[in-house]
């Protein structure tokens, strides 16, 4: 949070209001009627959030809208419901039955269009496969998979049998599968023989092979057959999806499920090295995915929407799967690659569909302007009246790329900021009424208290950095750490006495407007994904070669931020550039190639304060300077540079 970082943000000007012909249109159609529902929502948050959860399903209605015992909420207390019921047999009833609920397009160009019947239809069934496999209310389901249909169809029938499920992005190695299985303790592995990505396939049941070596809690994997490459099938243990489906009986009522019954966990980065099993609950996480995909993305019947994201991340969760269909939506999933098989396959399947509402990340943004103009150009995008952003703070100029080419300056920008904690959308502008300015994820939705505070939880003045907060519950908020609440009071609410600390660092402008200015914690955003620098240095100290490490984050263009490691190495070992690579393979091998380092720095010692602090300021700073130019071979030697520096400070 440095003075530069601050003004060079404060250069921006440009405010965007509205069209009269959005605004016109619009669910809330205009800052007043917004400023009227935020008064509301703040005088009387029960009532408010009470209002939004009857628009939904409840088998039995709540006695109490919010018990809240800091750092613990439970929200519509007594109430029972069923997600998987709200996404799906709500809409049976009504016309809806036969819209398109998921259009998906696979890499190899492959269609599939279910509607909600069709998906209830699968979904039904594939409750019954996990019922006839002995899985129970309360169990764990770990999710394996790549962007097909048959992931969210694994979702919702967990959700429908009150079986919690945990999705492990397809991109995390076998021992960072492992990991995720062993500690939420799943009965049952849902997995694909492989999956599409540029043009290739990913060997997803190799991994979970490997991953399940040491996993003794999983008693049944189902595989899905997506591409027909060979795998092994353990005997008693391995089921083909197809097989287990043709037998399987497409009756099945959801469960009447307490409002604060475990939906999902989902795996985050936090400041140490063991991800964080993020739990959300039933009720409140539906309440908050409804009326933030219905508001933010102003959503309408006739509304074709694609967020991008992949559903292995909390964004697929809440804005691919539940929130669009909670609201009886189109929502359209790709399998594969943005430049597969050219740097135009996003424009062409905008125009294909007609997509009207297209949600995605800054690093892929970036990406787009590094590949040209020329390739949205080649596409009618004129279908498009919203665009969305998720996942990191957007620079200005690529916002305003963004806008012209792909908005052709029509389209409003929602700039998202939320978190996998906070399970839903908590501060974007609502489209029809917020002007916006680039750059900035403007106000806080309604009912939403957030703030900007120093450390003792004072407010900042207008345009000071400080630590962004919440002061108040929200129902989609997470409930707790899976099995460790001491670690998720510690984490959250005790840093800052008395509110949410999110890890970000913002600071609010003279209108209120929010701009956040990324983690200020230990954990690095690279391409929007959240990576603990303690995870990637746990993964290189279990290499035989290194004996300590310093993990630091420096700018990156495109990806937000890239990944600077600085190793010793234990005696006997030889700073070769080959070792290197070798060191970036094995963070691959461990964690997943989206944390592998893009520098490796040999040094002979860690720049340590007297106290033994690595420090990591100093190294963020070399990690951000020059790159070490000559001979790589030559070991590093910071003491000099540390010396200087304690003496500064
Ligand atoms: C960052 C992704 C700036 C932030 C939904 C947050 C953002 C972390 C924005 C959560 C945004 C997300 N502007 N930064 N619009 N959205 N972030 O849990 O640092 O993967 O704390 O959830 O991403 O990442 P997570």
């Amino acid at each position: 949070m440095s003075e530069k970082n601050i003004e060079s943000l404060l250069k921006e000007k440009r405010v965007f209001p509205p069209s009269a012909a959005f605004s016109s249109q619009a669910h809330i159609k205009g800052l007043d009627a917004y400023e009227e529902i935020s008064r509301k929502a703040l005088e009387d948050p029960e009532g408010y959030w009470a209002g939004i959860a009857s628009e939904l399903h409840w088998f039995e209605p709540w006695k109490t809208v919010l018990e809240w015992e800091l750092p613990f909420s439970k929200w519509f207390v007594g109430g029972k419901t069923n997600i998987s019921f709200n996404c799906l047999d709500r809409h049976l009833g009504t016309p809806r039955k036969n819209k398109i609920a998921i259009l998906w397009e696979g890499e190899p160009g492959e269609v599939r269009a279910l509607s909600y019947q069709m998906l209830h239809h699968e979904v039904c069934k594939f409750a019954n496969v996990l019922k006839s496999f002995g899985l129970q209310k309360g169990d764990r389901a770990t999710i394996y998979m790549g962007m097909v249909p048959e992931l969210p169809v694994a979702m919702l029938a967990c959700a429908r049998m009150g079986v919690m499920h945990n999705v492990v992005f397809g991109g995390f190695s076998a021992e960072a599968l492992r990991d995720r299985v062993n500690d939420s303790q799943s009965r049952m592995l849902i997995t694909a023989d492989g999956g599409y990505r540029r043009g290739t396939t990913i060997a997803l049941k190799k991994s979970v092979d490997d991953a399940l070596a040491g996993a003794p809690s999983v008693e049944k994997v189902i595989v899905y057959k997506r591409t027909g490459d060979p795998i092994n099938m353990v005997a008693g243990r391995d089921v083909w999806w197809h097989e287990a489906m043709a037998v399987a009986s497409a009756d099945f009522p959801a469960e009447a499920l307490d409002s604060e019954h475990p939906l999902f966990m989902l795996y985050t980065s936090g400041t140490t090295g063991k991800p964080k099993g993020v739990v959300h609950t039933t009720g409140g996480y539906m309440t908050g995915t409804y009326l933030t995909t219905k508001w933010v993305f102003d959503l309408k019947e006739e509304d074709t929407y694609w967020c991008t994201a992949d559903i292995g991340w909390v964004t697929g969760h809440s804005y691919i799967v539940y929130g669009p269909l909670l609201n009886g939506a189109t929502s359209v999933m790709y399998e594969g690659a943005p430049n597969f098989p050219e740097p135009d396959r996003f424009w062409s399947i905008i125009e294909k569909y007609r997509i009207n509402i297209f949600y995605t990340a800054p690093t892929a943004i970036r990406t787009f302007v590094k590949w040209g103009d020329q390739w949205p150009a080649k596409h009618d995008l004129s279908s498009l009246r919203l665009l969305g952003t998720v996942g990191e703070p957007i620079n200005p100029e690529a916002w305003m790329w963004y806008r012209k080419n792909i908005g052709g300056d029509r389209c409003p920008i929602v700039d998202t900021w939320w978190q996998t904690e906070t399970g839903s959308i908590l501060i974007s502008p609502v489209p029809g009424a917020v002007p916006t300015k680039p750059g900035s994820a403007t106000r806080p939705l309604p009912g939403i208290v957030a703030d900007v505070v120093d450390r003792q939880g004072n407010p900042v003045g207008p345009n000071q950095g400080g630590f962004l907060v919440l002061r108040r519950p929200w129902p989609s908020m997470l409930r707790t750490i899976y099995g460790d609440p001491e670690r998720y009071h510690r984490q959250y609410w005790s840093e800052i006495p008395g509110m949410y600390f999110t890890g970000d660092g913002a600071r609010r402008d003279e209108d209120g407007y929010f701009w956040i200015m990324g983690r200020i914690d230990d954990v690095i955003n690279v391409s929007g994904h959240r990576i603990g620098t303690m995870e990637v240095e746990s993964a290189l100290v279990s290499h035989p070669t290194v004996a300590e490490s310093a993990v630091v984050g420096r700018p990156d263009d495109l990806k937000g931020q890239g990944i600077v490691a600085f190793v010793t190495l234990s005696a006997g070992n030889q700073a070769l550039p080959a070792l290197k690579e070798e060191l970036k393979i094995h963070v691959g091998k461990s964690i997943g190639s989206f944390a592998k380092p893009d520098e490796i720095r040999f040094t002979d010692s860690l720049p340590k304060t007297r106290s033994g602090k690595i420090m990591r300021r100093l190294l963020r700073d070399l990690a951000s300077g020059a790159k070490t130019v000559g001979d790589t071979t030559t070991l590093e030697d910071f003491s000099v540079l540390a010396k200087l520096r304690e003496e500064e400070e």
